[in-house]
């Protein structure tokens, strides 16, 4: 049980809702990668073997995710701009402040402290929305790439924007090799991403890989 001198202070920073799409979407791009690098090299099934299940299955599995990864990316867009808790919104400030860069910086090379105004980094946020358009870029790849193979219900909707959008980029074959690049931008986010929540956790002496399960942080007291 905490006791009044206790000297970390406890904090709630993520709400259920960023958690729990936090969590979905690590699922999602896992699966996606999993299941797209299949589709690109479909190695379990010789090329004389008429039993396409294995790929269709995979390819099920893949624009499942996808719709997921769709859903996600929209609510959570959303909740940043509209939910309860402006933690997140607040970071802004220091994205557009020079002096919580270099702050930031230097505390990275162990000089001084780390101040926000809200719950990441300049630097961070920063990542996180670069990370973001990307997830909308592969997204829009991949609805195009849908938009080609099913051309009715939604795909049928979205043909014409998809259709301009195929055109724009010089045919299906660069939305598809544009759709396999961006792939790799995710994989070297996750590693560098996973890297830096347990290094500033200890850097900084925060939960921050807990917080993203549980919510709270824990902090020294000021
Ligand atoms: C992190 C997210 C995603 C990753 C890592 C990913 C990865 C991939 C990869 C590597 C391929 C194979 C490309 C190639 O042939 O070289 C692919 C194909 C495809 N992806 Fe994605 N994808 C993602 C999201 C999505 C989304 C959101 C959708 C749409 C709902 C989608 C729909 C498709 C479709 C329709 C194909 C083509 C399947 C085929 O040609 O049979 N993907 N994806």
């Amino acid at each position: 049980m905490a006791t009044q001198s206790a000297p970390y202070q406890r904090e709630l920073i993520f709400g259920a809702a960023i958690r729990i799409f936090h969590w979905l979407r690590a699922l999602a791009i896992f699966v996606l990668i999993v299941t797209g690098f299949y589709i690109a090299w479909p190695f379990l099934v010789a090329p004389e073997n008429s039993d396409v299940l294995v790929q269709g299955y995979i390819r099920a599995a893949h624009q499942i995710f996808g719709f997921v990864l769709v859903a996600i990316t929209i609510v959570r867009a959303y909740l940043f701009f509209f939910g309860k808790s402006d933690i997140e919104r607040r970071s802004f400030k220091d994205v557009m402040s020079v002096k919580s860069w270099i702050t930031q910086l230097k505390s990275y090379l162990w000089m001084g402290h780390l101040d926000k105004a809200g719950v990441y980094g300049p630097l961070q946020f920063v990542t996180y929305l670069a990370i973001s358009v990307v997830a909308l870029l592969i997204c829009i790849t991949g609805l195009v790439l849908y938009a080609n193979v099913y051309h009715e219900g939604l795909g049928g909707l979205i043909a014409p924007m998809a259709n301009w959008l195929t055109a724009l980029m010089g045919g299906l074959a660069p939305v598809r090799i544009w759709h396999h690049y961006l792939t790799w931008v995710f994989i070297i986010f996750v590693v560098i991403h996973v890297y830096m929540a347990v290094w500033s956790g200890i850097r900084f002496k925060h939960n921050s890989v807990d917080s993203i399960v549980s919510g709270y942080d824990y902090h020294k007291k000021k």
